[in-house]
Formats: structure tokens, C-alpha cells, sequence
């Protein structure tokens, strides 16, 4: 469909009511129906559960082919990024809208490093939590309660970006890297200002018992991946940041809110979902075949993890990025990872499945970032914090635009009830 061809407004018919609706194009020719007025002037409203046809705002962000297998961040596809920048070069372009220059990034860079510390409240703070907590768990609360140490809310410091948005970016990796000593009895590690973001990332965690040549391999191929996860438009982490900024809440609710979403294993959950299930594989010696025919059960809840997306009717570009990483690292790290070939085997026989082929269900960014981590050696419990790291610009670019956005209303979606009609109360004598 060319919008070049299109009348630009469509005509709906509600029983002997015609409304004119507008159409609306973005700069990739994706086509909306500016449905603003339906209600107003029909009494009719639209249901859309799971919003699959819904587009919940307009963003110069991202964009996704999901039947390409395209996406590219402010116009720069996310291969020419994940190969030629590092993660907070990514962050500035995501957040400020322009890839930085020299002098720019000299600057960022500083303001990154200025803030990466916790000052000892928020250590104790740290200290407090069960052992046996999630990280995610863990995370979300941590960052939440960073409004009571900082909350410059709209003051911004850089181009367009916010203090808070630098603080989270800075503080996130050592929130995790605290957390993940603590729980195992090590001291923190304070951050090394010699050393990028990743890098700082997996020294605050391992300390120089890593190897600094391990150590520079991993970290190359962490900002890798962090650059692919930096961003992917309205999906659920996303529209629940967007949906808690809508009421005015502050920046770290609506970021701790993100990464309540993405901890559940339909979204970022599936990457430590994905291990789990190629461990038990391996560990029960399952069929691969019977693998995928349980995935096919609809009386069976089993799915297989890692598969599916609700945009990508193709491979997700950013499980071919992920993949390469894989490769890349395991050999030059010289690990010999069983899970590898699991994986790749039960792709193979999925992707030659017609339930499979039918309905366009290839590997997504989850299935093969887990065994990047798990080659590290970061525990599985951690994989879905390092989502959390990497999605953090794009969490924090989208608010930074939805605060900017004049149209901007708060998130109230409605809902057709289909309860008991209204009826004459009872007493509870009476019941
Ligand atoms: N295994 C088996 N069947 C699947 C899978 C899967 N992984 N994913 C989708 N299907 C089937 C569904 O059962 C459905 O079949 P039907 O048409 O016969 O009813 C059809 O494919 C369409 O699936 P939906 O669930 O309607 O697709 P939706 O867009 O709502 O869900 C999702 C997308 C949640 C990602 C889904 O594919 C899934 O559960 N995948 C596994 C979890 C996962 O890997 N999540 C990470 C996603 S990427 C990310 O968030 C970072």
C-alpha cells in the first residue's frame, strides 16, 4: 500500500453514520487511521487487546520493518552502529536525536563518568535486601528509590537530555555489579574512569581477578550487545515508561515501572527463560523434535522461548547481530559452549516446521544473548538486568520525547464491559 495512492482520509460507516477519519503517514510510509474523533463523534470506540493495531503515539526514534527485518535508530541502521560505535555514543544519538562529534562525546563521556558512583546511603541501602531477591527485583526498587536521593526532574544538562537520565545511565551497571558482590560477601569495586562503559560494567563485577585480556574481549562484545538492545519502539517496557510519565510521575517511577515490564518472560525474561530451557534440554537429554511438538501443544503451556515476536515476521536483525557475537566470543575466549549447538540445532528444526513456518516464528534478540553471558560467566539471574542496561537509553529517549510532545494526554485506555448489568442491591441477610 503506497500512501502516494491513498485518499488521505478513510470513510467509516456506523450504521447510517459516515465519519471521515484522517490518515496519518510517517517518514517509512507506515499508514495510521487517526481514530481521535471516533468516540466523540460515533459513541464508538475501538478494542484492540494486546494493541496489535494500535499506535499508541507518533516518535522520531525508532523504526522497525518487522517483515524486512529492518530497524534503524534516528535514520542509522543498527548494524552500521553496533559496528562502528560504542554504547554511549548509541545512548547520546538515541537521546539527543544527532551522533555526537568529538568535542561532543569528550563532554558526554565526562558527564557519564562524574556520576558513576553510589555514595554510601545508597550501598547500605544495598546491604538491606534479602539475599535471595531478583536482581530485577532489586533493580527496579533501587532505582525507584533514587528519587529520594536525586529527582532534578526536567533540568536539562546536555541537549535535550535530563541529569536524571545521565545519573540512571551512569548508576544502572554499578547498581547491578553492587548487588551481585554483595550477595556473594565481596566489597564494591569502585568504577576505573580509564575504562568504557561496559568495561567498568564487568570490572565492578569481577574485579581484576578477571584477566584484563578477557576482560577487554568480553567488554568488547557486551557494547555490542547493549547496542542492540538500546532501543525497539513501543514495546511493553516501553509503553508502560510512556504509560506512568503520561500521569506526571517522576523519571525513576516510570523507569523502575519499565523494568518491572521487561522482567516477565514474554519480554526481556525470556533471555535467562531461554538458558533454562536449553539447560533442561541438555540436562534431560530431551528430543528436539519433542521439544517443538510440545511448543505446537496448544494444551500444553510450554513455548519455546526465545521464538516469536510480535513485529519480526522474519529473523530479528538483532538476532543475527547477537549470534555473530556468540561466535566471535567463544572462540576468542576460547570457551567450548555445549548450549551453541543446542540452540542452533533446535532453530534448525523449528524454522523447517510448518507451525513454525505458518506463522512466521523465527528466533528473536533472546535466543542467542543468553549464551553470549552465560560464556562470560554471568549468572543467568543477571541476563535480564543487562537487558535492562542496554534498553535504558531508549527508555529514557522515549520519555524525553513523550514530555516534549504538545498532544501528549494522559495514557487512559477504556474498555467494553461485559459484567452483570446494573443491578438491585442485597443485603447480606438477605444473599
Ligand atoms: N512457541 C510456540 N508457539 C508460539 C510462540 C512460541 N515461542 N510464539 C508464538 N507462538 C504461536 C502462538 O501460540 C500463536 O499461535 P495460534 O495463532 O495458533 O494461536 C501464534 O504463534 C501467534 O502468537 P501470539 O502469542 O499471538 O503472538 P504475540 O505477538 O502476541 O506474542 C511473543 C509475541 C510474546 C513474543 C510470543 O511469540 C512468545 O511468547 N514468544 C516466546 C517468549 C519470547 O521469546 N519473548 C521475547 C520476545 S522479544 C523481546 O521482548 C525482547
Amino acid at each position: 500500500m503506497s500512501f502516494e495512492t491513498l485518499p488521505k482520509k478513510a470513510t467509516l460507516q456506523i450504521d447510517n453514520q459516515n465519519l471521515e477519519l484522517p490518515l496519518v503517514e510517517g517518514t517509512e510510509g507506515e499508514v495510521a487511521l487517526d481514530a481521535l474523533a471516533l468516540r466523540k463523534e460515533t459513541g464508538v470506540i475501538s478494542l484492540d487487546p494486546g494493541y496489535g493495531n494500535t499506535g499508541s503515539c507518533t516518535s522520531g526514534i525508532t523504526f522497525l520493518d518487522g517483515e524486512k527485518g529492518v530497524i534503524h535508530h534516528r535514520g542509522y541502521l543498527l548494524r552500521d552502529l553496533a559496528e562502528n560505535c560504542d554504547f554511549l555514543e548509541v545512548a547520546y544519538l538515541l537521546m539527543s536525536g544527532e551522533l555526537p562529534n568529538e568535542a561532543r562525546y569528550a563532554q558526554w563521556l565526562g558527564m557519564i563518568k562524574e556520576n558513576t558512583f553510589l555514595g554510601p546511603m545508597l550501598q547500605e541501602l544495598l546491604n538491606h535486601y534479602p539475599v535471595r531477591s531478583h536482581p530485577m527485583s532489586v533493580l527496579a526498587s533501587v532505582v525507584l528509590s533514587l528519587n529520594g536521593f536525586y529527582g532534578d526532574l526536567g533540568h536539562e544538562v546536555f541537549n535535550g537530555i535530563e541529569l536524571d537520565a545521565v545519573r540512571l545511565l551512569a548508576k544502572t551497571p554499578l547498581i547491578a555489579a553492587h548487588n551481585f558482590r554483595r550477595k556473594r560477601g565481596m566489597g564494591y569495586i569502585y568504577a576505573d574512569p580509564d575504562m568504557g562503559y561496559a568495561e567498568n560494567f564487568l570490572y565492578s563485577m569481577f574485579s581484576k581477578r578477571l584477566p584484563e585480556e578477557r576482560r577487554k574481549i568480553m567488554s568488547e562484545a557486551l557494547e555490542k550487545l547493549l547496542i542492540i538492545h538500546a532501543d525497539h519502539e513501543q514495546n511493553c517496557s516501553t509503553s508502560t515508561v510512556r504509560m506512568i510519565s503520561s500521569s506526571n510521575a517522576n523519571v525513576f517511577a516510570a523507569i523502575g515501572g519499565g523494568i518491572g515490564a521487561l522482567w516477565g518472560p514474554l519480554h526481556g525474561g525470556a533471555n535467562e527463560a531461554v538458558i533454562n530451557m536449553l539447560e533442561d534440554i541438555a540436562m534431560q537429554g530431551q528430543d528436539l523434535q519433542e521439544v517443538v511438538r510440545r511448543a505446537k501443544d496448544k494444551s500444553d503451556p510450554f513455548r519455546l522461548m526465545g521464538f516469536g515476536h510480535r513485529v519480526y515476521k522474519t529473523y530479528d536483525p538483532r538476532a543475527v547481530i547477537a549470534k555473530e557475537v556468540v561466535d566471535d566470543l567463544l572462540v576468542k575466549l576460547g570457551v567450548d559452549e555445549p548450549l551453541v549447538q543446542t540452540a542452533m540445532e533446535l532453530e534448525k528444526i523449528a524454522l523447517e516446521d510448518e507451525y513454525f513456518v505458518k506463522r512466521n516464528l523465527y528466533p528473536n534478540v533472546d535466543f542467542y544473548t543468553g549464551i553470549a553471558y552465560k560464556a562470560m560467566g554471568i549468572p543467568k539471574e543477571m541476563f535480564t538486568v543487562l537487558f535492562s542496561m542496554g534498553r535504558m537509553p531508549g527508555w529514557l529517549a522515549q520519555l524525553i520525547e513523550f514530555r516534549a510532545d504538545d498532544s501528549r494526554r494522559i495514557c487512559r485506555p477504556r474498555q467494553i464491559y461485559t459484567g452483570p448489568e446494573q443491578r438491585d442491591f442485597v443485603p447480606m441477610s438477605e444473599r
